[in-house]
């Protein structure tokens, strides 16, 4: 067998150039200087070799050895610097920060609400949101033949009513059934805030949404007045909307109060609405058809009602445009509350 000492050394060139790792230059070191590899076989070639080729065949194998021991350390020199440079803290790059979660705009405005009503004593109720027929309609004296209770209003479930044959459970359209559950388990004085979800089948566009939020209030006793629901309601705008803002009561009608009304307010917090009058509530005396199905005695008792809609209020406190923001859960949108 003939030895290329040349050959052998420029393919050793190209090995060592192409290990890209430890384990790579490894398999060269064994190709070239193991115990099977290339230097041994020379060696042992030697013995069968003439004087003269023995001469140069030896010189060209220790040559080769130098070499590729030479090559293999620096090579592995600097792949082991390339790794520790790989696994080395960088102390100059910025920092990955946690992100750390807030409350919803939307908790956060119930909580602000409610927190203004509990400071005058109204005590925080919840109802559930799969409501009866009776305790969303017909115990708020809300008739048969009510627009509101149309399948395009309110959204029923095709769960019958356990307790009223031919009738179905359904979402709540307004937390106004709340009163009728504190009055069923109560007896007065009562003050209480309910505030929840409520659910109607409305296309959803920039100011309208199947789900949004309402806070319900009702206070009952013996000797509660129209100007009662004035001074509260007006106590609760001053607070929560500032000392200067201006409000109106605007007379409207629900069947479950009687007189109702509508409150408007002007308020300089409304960003882009500044001086304009805008509905925040629904109120009233509640009816004494009410108190009646409730089954408290006939003439006992007074008691004022409200409903807030608190998106609405979210949306002009903020200067928001599109109540669907509200669910996009948009993190640049979220992050500002
Ligand atoms: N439930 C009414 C609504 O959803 C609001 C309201 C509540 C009005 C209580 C009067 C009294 O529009």
């Amino acid at each position: 067998m003939s030895w290329d000492i040349e050959k052998i050394k420029t393919d050793l060139n190209g090995d060592i150039g192409g290990a890209s790792s430890l384990d790579m230059l490894e398999a060269v070191r064994l190709k070239y200087l193991g115990k099977k590899g290339l230097v041994q076989s020379i060696y042992a070639a030697l013995s069968s070799a003439g004087p003269e080729e023995k001469k140069s065949l030896g010189k060209g194998a220790n040559d080769i050895k130098t070499l590729a021991e030479a090559l293999i350390a620096e090579r592995k020199k600097s792949l082991v610097t390339q790794s520790q440079r790989r696994d080395a803290i960088d102390v100059s790059i910025p920092g990955v920060g946690r992100v750390v979660g807030t409350q919803h705009l939307i908790t956060q405005t119930v909580e602000e609400i409610c927190q203004v009503f509990e400071r005058m004593g109204f005590v925080l109720q919840q109802g559930p949101e799969i409501e009866t027929e009776f305790n969303n309609f017909s115990a708020l004296n809300i008739p048969l033949d009510h627009p509101s209770r149309d399948s395009f209003d309110t959204f029923y479930l095709d769960q019958p009513d356990p307790e009223a044959a031919g009738r179905y459970l359904l979402l709540r359209s307004h937390t106004s059934p709340g009163q009728v559950r504190v009055m069923q388990h109560n007896k007065p004085p009562l003050a209480v805030i309910i505030p929840g979800k409520v659910y109607r089948p409305d296309a959803l566009d920039a100011s309208h949404s199947f789900m949004f939020h309402q806070i319900e209030g009702l206070l009952v006793d013996k000797h509660v007045t129209f100007a009662d629901l004035k001074g509260l309601l007006t106590s609760f705008c001053r607070k929560y909307f500032g000392p200067d803002v201006k409000m109106r009561f605007r007379p409207h009608f629900f069947p479950f109060t009687e007189p109702s009304a509508e409150v408007d307010i002007q308020s300089n917090i409304f960003k882009g609405r500044e001086g304009k009058w805008l509905e925040i509530l629904g109120c009233g005396m509640v009816h004494p058809k009410v108190f009646a199905s409730a089954g408290y005695p006939e003439g006992e008792y007074t008691g004022l009602a409200f409903g807030l809609g608190v998106e609405r209020i979210a949306m002009l406190k903020h200067g928001i445009g599109d109540i669907r923001t509200f669910v996009e859960n948009d993190m640049r949108f979220l992050k500002q509350f």
